[in-house]
């Protein structure tokens, strides 16, 4: 998998964010085991709470379109100056499927940071836990 291309569809991603209320768009592009890239941006709602994150807007595009095996995902936001990771939400929303996620925090640039859900969510509670009990 060329990482250029799935941080490319983040990029572009962004470019389709509807959010009129923060002014911060977010793009997101998941890459199935497959090798499909499904994007999201992020979309607000005049009722805040009701906004849904570019990371979980990609992931329920993707599960829609029947994928549920990822390998990695690209996100980017505005900011130029750092690598800006994932929500919190978006990070246990990310573990539902999948522990082994590569998370490439990207640049409006186009610079990436790697790094891995493990490591963005340690200690996860994740679905295996509820085969335990
Ligand atoms: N946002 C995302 O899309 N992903 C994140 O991981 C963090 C925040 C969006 C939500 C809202 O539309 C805007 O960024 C500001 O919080």
């Amino acid at each position: 998998m060329a990482v250029a291309e799935l941080v490319a569809k983040c990029l572009q991603a962004r470019e389709m964010a509807y959010c009129p209320y923060s002014g911060f768009p977010v793009g997101a592009a998941v890459l199935t085991t497959g090798g499909a890239i499904i994007t999201g941006c992020n979309v607000e709602n005049a009722s805040y709470g009701l906004t849904v994150c570019a990371e979980r807007t990609a992931i329920q595009r993707a599960v829609a379109e029947g994928y549920r095996r990822f390998t990695a995902i690209a996100v980017t936001c505005d900011i130029k100056d750092s690598f800006v990771g994932p929500c919190g939400a978006c990070r246990q929303v990310l573990m539902e499927f999948g522990t082994e996620w590569d998370v490439y925090l990207t640049k409006p640039d186009g610079t990436y940071k790697k790094t891995s859900l493990r490591e963005l969510l340690p200690l996860a509670f994740t679905p295996a836990h509820l085969q335990k009990n």
